[in-house]
């Protein structure tokens, strides 16, 4: 069982200055309800109940998030509104809720290593809060991704394709089909440009990762932009033994972009007013 599911938040979010000026980037609405929330309920339909927050300064509000405000629940007691922080207080209930910083930006794998004393000793899941994923016509990405994991123990990525000419966003995969949508890596490389990219499979972000990885990050240099990148990480572990990447189900939408915020709110707006009917 994957109980624990970690979430690098301490990045700055520059691409959506000046909201993110003062105000976490993964607290972002996408209708009413933040980014980090989307994830948190992901992990929990996934079957993991501790999340482990990787924050950094200013960013307050994702603490704040997820506690009791008596001041505003008293205020809102026996009215419509408390309807409206229902999700909020259910994920509560069902979760755990743990805490540590990243003082120093110095990569996802940096950030993934901070929360091994969050983490422990045990297989867990990562979520990248931007990257907001939606399968509705079934299981979530996360949990489609523990049955790989149930099956083969190994760490898993999540991948998709993209147009060639967009892989210098993204970690790169290169492996062999061994079932259907799933693939034994053999090259990893992160953001390539597109001449050099090893194929168009693009890592989301969603991880099951080994705790053995934590070692495997502490021996890996630092790489693109002089920061010490999961990707490598995970491309020396898959010298070592075995990193699949996992062709899921659903749609993804890149939360960090305008574009894809956008698309984003359209997507569940669209979901809402159908649900309404
Ligand atoms: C990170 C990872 C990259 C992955 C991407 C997915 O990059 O380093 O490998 O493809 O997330 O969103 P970032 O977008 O944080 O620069």
């Amino acid at each position: 069982m994957i109980k624990k599911c970690l979430f690098p938040a301490a990045g700055y979010g520059t691409r959506f200055l000046p909201v993110t000026k003062a105000t976490p980037k993964e607290m972002l609405p996408i209708l009413t309800k933040p980014l980090i929330q989307y994830g948190v309920e992901e992990a929990s339909d996934a079957g993991m109940d501790i999340m482990a927050i990787i924050t950094g300064r200013g960013k307050r509000a994702l603490v704040e998030h997820f506690d009791i405000s008596y001041e505003l629940e008293h205020q809102i007691k026996g009215t419509s509104k408390e309807e409206l922080l229902r999700t909020t207080r259910d994920i509560m209930d069902k979760c755990t809720f743990t805490f540590t910083r990243q003082t120093e930006m110095l990569g996802l794998g940096h950030a993934i290593l901070k929360g091994e004393p969050l983490i422990g000793n045990e297989p867990f899941g990562v979520i990248l809060a931007d990257d907001l994923c939606s399968n509705d016509e079934g299981e979530n990405v996360l949990a489609q991704m523990v049955k790989i994991y149930d099956r083969y123990k190994c760490c898993v990525v999540a991948i998709q394709e993209v147009p060639k000419e967009e892989t210098y966003k993204y970690g790169v995969i290169d492996g062999k089909e061994i079932e259907d949508d799933v693939f034994i890596v053999s090259n990893m490389v992160e953001k390539p440009d597109p001449a050099d990219a090893p194929s168009n499979l693009a890592i989301i972000g969603r991880y099951i990762l080994t705790p053995d990885i934590f070692r495997t990050i502490e021996e890996t240099k630092p790489g693109k932009n002089g920061e010490l990148q999961i990707t490598d990480a995970l491309m020396n572990h898959a010298k070592k033994g075995m990193v699949l990447a996992y062709k899921f189900k659903g749609k993804r939408f890149d939360c960090g972009s305008v574009d894809g915020f956008v698309q984003a709110t359209n997507h569940f707006y669209a979901k809402m007013k159908k649900e309404e009917k």
